[in-house]
Parts: structure tokens; C-alpha cells; sequence
């Protein structure tokens, strides 16, 4: 099989929305369209697989695996392959949304409902009507929201928020995980319940360095397209460069390759291209101790990304680490970690804890 095991261009569907909703699912819908899975890797072979089995189907998908895996280009790609297409995709970043806001975010809800609640506003499922909803980031649906989710996927139909009208919703259920639900579920941090309504057809999304063979064809893919972006023209890549980038290990996986390599091709001067890695290689074996707190910087990094640099709290980094928050505190001062350093680590989901200095 060649590069692109489906580059299908996927049709820029204009949803039948109502008006004031046009621009945000147009938004979604076209960028969507910039991007297909590469690779020809054992690994994400099989995932293409399990996409077309499943995309036949209206059942629930969960897909786990670490963050930059490309699991939100699966899930689109199951809505693009499904008889649904043609309806909106809607995704709903549950860690992106205060846990406050989530309720009407999701079931919508009736002018008045709430202090603040001033119009009616249509809830995400409402939005997907017909089409494909992604819960991404599932992990971090707060205790209370768990059942009331658990309801809507069992009966199918919702009420807004001080409405008392049941709508029935016709959506193709898409979750995502980057935590260990069923492990959560021990532990009892998530409903075992709720796990098995959504896990009914699983994919794992594998880590980058799981299917390093894929790393050249993702370097052209990355490279040509930001060459494009940057107008430059098209820059060489040694072998001894994609055998450093296949040696690495990729904590942040996609999505940190597509950044190392924007970075190196915003300073390029010609010539081939030069990349700078984080960490140090693994194979380099004299500074033990600097590439231990180098892994436990980028782990520590992926956490507070993942938290969206929340601290404190149940879905705190501290909490998740399994430390005081003022032992992370510490042990971020000693590693110089600060925000700024690492704006161009992550999205800014506007949460409005933030790490403290
Ligand atoms: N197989 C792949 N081929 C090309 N690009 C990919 C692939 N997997 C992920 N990406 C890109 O990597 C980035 C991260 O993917 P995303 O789906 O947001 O990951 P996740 O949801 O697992 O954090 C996105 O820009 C996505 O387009
Ligand atoms: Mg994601």
C-alpha cells in the first residue's frame, strides 16, 4: 500500500445548522479536510482497518492512546467514512470546557434556566443531530456528569437544561481517552457503567514510536506542507536526520514532530535540514542523571498539557501525578519548568488556573 492510506479529499459539507451555529461547524468541517492518517506501519495499518470496519456502522467507538496520536483524525475519519458525512461532526473537548458549563454545553439549555442563561443555546449532541459526536478527552467528565451522560447514550434522547420537552438525538457516539479508563475505573475516578456503554468497539491509537518505520513518510508529508505554508521551497531531509528522528521517543508524539520540524524549518538557511530534539537521545548513555530529569521534565510537560496546566484539584497535574501540589510546585521550580517556556507545547484552552510561578 502506498503513502496515504486514505487521503480521500473529504467534501467541505455545509451542515443543515441553524444560522448563528454556521461558522463554528463550517470551521470544524474544513479543517478536517486538511489532514489524513499517514503511514504504512504495521500498526496504523490495523487502525485503518478497524476505522473501515466500525465506520459501516452506527456503534459507539472508544479510542485510547497517548496524546498526538491522532485521535481525533481517526474519529473524524470514521465520520467521513460513515453513511453520516454528509451531517456535522461536532467535538466536544470535555477537559477544554469548566466543569460548570460542561451540563449546558452538552444537553444545551432554555432561555432563563440559569442565572446567565439569557437565550436558548442548542447543546453539542442537538448540534450533531443526524451526524457524529467526538468526546474527546471522556477521562475528564467530572463524577457528577458521568451518569447524566450514562442516561443520554442509554436512552437516546435528552432535555435541555430547564427545558421539559424530551428530544430524541439520532448521533453516532466517538470517544477518546489519553488515561487508562478502565484502570480509572478501578479506582473509581470513572463509572464502570458508563465504561462499558462507550467501550463497544475499541481502537488504540499506537504511539509514534511504536510504527517509527512511518517517521520519513511523515517527515515529506510535514516538511512539503509547511514549506508551503512558510513559502519556501522544498527542503532535503539526511538519512542520518530520520534515523536521529526515529531513535527519539516521542512523548508528544504527531503532534511534537510536526513542532520540532516547524521549528527547524523557521530557521533553516538552506542546505539540508536541521533538527533540535528535547530530550536527549536514548542511546546516548553517558548523562544518566540529566536524561532521567530530561523524561521526567517531558512526562511532567505532558501531564501539565494534558490539564491544561491546572494544578491543584481532582483533575489537577498534581493529582494526576499522584503528588501534593506543593511538591509539584517544587519540583517545577527546580526544573525550570514555566509556562511561557512552553507556549508553543500546546493549545491555550482558556483555563484560568494556572501553574504557579
Ligand atoms: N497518522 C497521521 N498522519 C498525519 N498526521 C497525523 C497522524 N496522526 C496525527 N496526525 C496529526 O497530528 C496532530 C495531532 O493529532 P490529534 O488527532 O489531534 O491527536 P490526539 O487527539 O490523539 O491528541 C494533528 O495535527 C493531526 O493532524
Ligand atoms: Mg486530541
Amino acid at each position: 500500500m502506498e503513502a496515504t492510506l486514505f487521503a480521500r479529499d473529504i467534501p467541505t459539507t455545509i451542515p443543515t445548522q441553524p444560522a448563528h451555529q454556521l461558522t463554528l461547524v463550517e470551521d470544524r468541517v474544513s479543517r478536517a479536510g486538511c489532514d489524513a492518517l499517514i503511514g504504512r506501519s504495521r500498526a496504523l495499518r490495523q487502525v485503518v482497518e478497524r476505522i473501515g470496519l466500525v465506520a459501516r456502522t452506527d456503534s459507539t467507538v472508544l479510542i485510547q492512546g497517548e496524546t498526538g496520536t491522532g485521535k481525533e483524525l481517526i474519529a473524524r475519519a470514521i465520520h467521513e467514512q460513515s453513511a453520516r458525512r454528509g451531517a456535522p461532526f461536532v467535538a466536544l473537548n470535555v477537559a477544554a470546557i469548566p466543569a460548570s458549563l460542561l451540563e449546558s454545553e452538552i444537553f444545551g439549555h432554555e432561555k432563563g434556566a440559569f442565572s446567565g442563561a439569557l437565550a436558548r443555546r442548542v447543546g453539542r449532541f442537538e448540534e450533531a443531530e443526524g451526524g457524529t459526536i467526538f468526546l474527546d478527552e471522556i477521562g475528564e467528565l467530572p463524577p457528577d456528569q458521568q451518569p447524566k451522560l450514562l442516561r443520554l447514550l442509554q436512552e437516546r434522547e435528552l432535555q435541555r437544561l430547564g427545558g421539559s420537552k424530551t428530544i430524541g438525538c439520532d448521533v453516532r457516539v466517538v470517544a477518546a481517552s489519553n488515561r487508562d479508563l478502565r484502570a480509572m475505573a478501578e479506582t473509581r475516578e470513572f463509572r464502570a457503567d458508563l465504561l462499558y456503554r462507550l467501550d463497544v468497539f475499541p481502537i488504540h491509537s499506537p504511539p509514534l514510536r511504536a510504527r517509527s518505520e512511518d517517521i520519513p513518510l511523515l517527515v515529506t508529508h510535514f516538511t512539503a506542507r509547511l514549506a508551503r505554508r512558510l513559502g519556501q521551497p522544498p527542503v532535503a531531509v539526511s538519512a542520518a536526520t530520520l534515523a536521529k528522528l526515529a531513535r527519539y521517543s516521542w512523548p508528544g508524539n504527531i503532534r511534537e514532530l510536526q513542532n520540532v520540524l516547524e521549528r527547524a524549518m523557521i530557521v533553516w538557511k538552506g542546505g539540508e535540514l536541521e533538527v533540535e530534539l528535547d530530550e536527549p537521545q536514548p542511546a546516548k548513555r553517558e548523562a544518566k542523571v540529566d536524561e532521567l530529569s530530561a523524561v521526567t521534565r517531558a512526562h511532567i510537560l505532558r501531564v501539565l498539557d494534558d490539564c491544561h496546566w491546572v494544578i491543584a484539584g481532582p483533575y489537577g497535574a498534581a493529582a494526576r501525578l499522584g503528588v501534593k501540589r506543593t511538591t509539584l510546585n517544587a519540583r517545577l521550580r527546580k526544573l525550570g519548568i514555566v509556562r511561557e517556556a512552553c507556549a508553543a507545547r500546546r493549545a491555550n484552552p482558556g483555563g484560568e488556573l494556572r501553574a504557579e510561578r
